[in-house]
């Protein structure tokens, strides 16, 4: 195995981690329609040896699945004699891509650093307060926004890869990232429209 394509193994294997996290966190946050439910979970959650060694995990995946595509990409456009104007199929241009995942990556980390700074005996009570102002509703939608179109094009690339490419295929996981992202959406949304 060339040293290029254990970089993109160990890229998707982080990628699988984090997506596996995200689905994990959005069905987690619907229970937020159910003040018990919701308080009941992060009670539990919140305990060091679960909450800790989660957020561990997600970093550590994070940091390694950053650092093989930016590695990836360095080893791609040396390889390259004249650069991509467009990114790909979708004609998106290259440094929009780039600009998209230096967004999508702010927008985890000051996320990830707001969660760290909530009381974690009032974690229903920081989504209310979080959420009845409309610019950290826009702030979260267009992270969700990113994040979805991330998400679709490079599941799109990893079934490529391994071989898979029909428009049946394409469309489960259009379909898939559209509830992940609506699950998540729902929540801030439900609170501004009744704050
Ligand atoms: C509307 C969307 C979201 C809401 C309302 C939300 C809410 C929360 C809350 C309340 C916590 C704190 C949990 C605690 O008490 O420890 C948390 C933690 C976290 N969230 Fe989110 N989240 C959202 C989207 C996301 C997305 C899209 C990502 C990743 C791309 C993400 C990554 C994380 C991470 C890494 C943590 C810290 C680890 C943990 O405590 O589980 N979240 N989120």
């Amino acid at each position: 195995m060339t040293l290029l394509q254990l970089r993109k193994r160990t890229m998707t294997l982080a990628g699988t981690v984090l997506t596996v996290y995200l689905i994990f966190h959005m069905l987690t946050n619907l229970s937020f329609f159910s003040a018990p439910a919701f308080e009941h979970f992060y009670e539990v959650y919140n305990q060091a040896w679960i909450r800790w060694p989660v957020l561990a995990l997600v970093l550590i995946a994070l940091f390694i699945h950053v650092k093989a595509a930016v590695a990836i990409r360095i080893k791609n456009s040396q390889a390259r004699q004249v650069g991509y104007k467009k990114h790909d199929k979708l004609h998106i241009p290259a440094p929009l891509v780039t600009l998209s995942i230096i967004l999508l990556l702010i927008f985890i980390l000051v996320h990830i650093g707001q969660t760290l700074m909530l009381d974690t005996s009032q974690v229903r009570q920081a989504m209310l307060d979080w959420f009845s102002s409309a610019w950290m509703l826009l702030f979260y939608l267009a992270g969700l926004v990113i994040l979805a179109m991330h998400l679709l094009h490079s599941l799109v690339n990893v079934l490529q890869t391994l071989g898979v490419s029909s428009n049946m295929h394409r469309l489960s996981i259009s379909a898939a990232v559209v509830i992940l992202t609506a699950g998540f959406a729902s929540v801030p949304v439900y609170i501004w429209m009744t704050a």
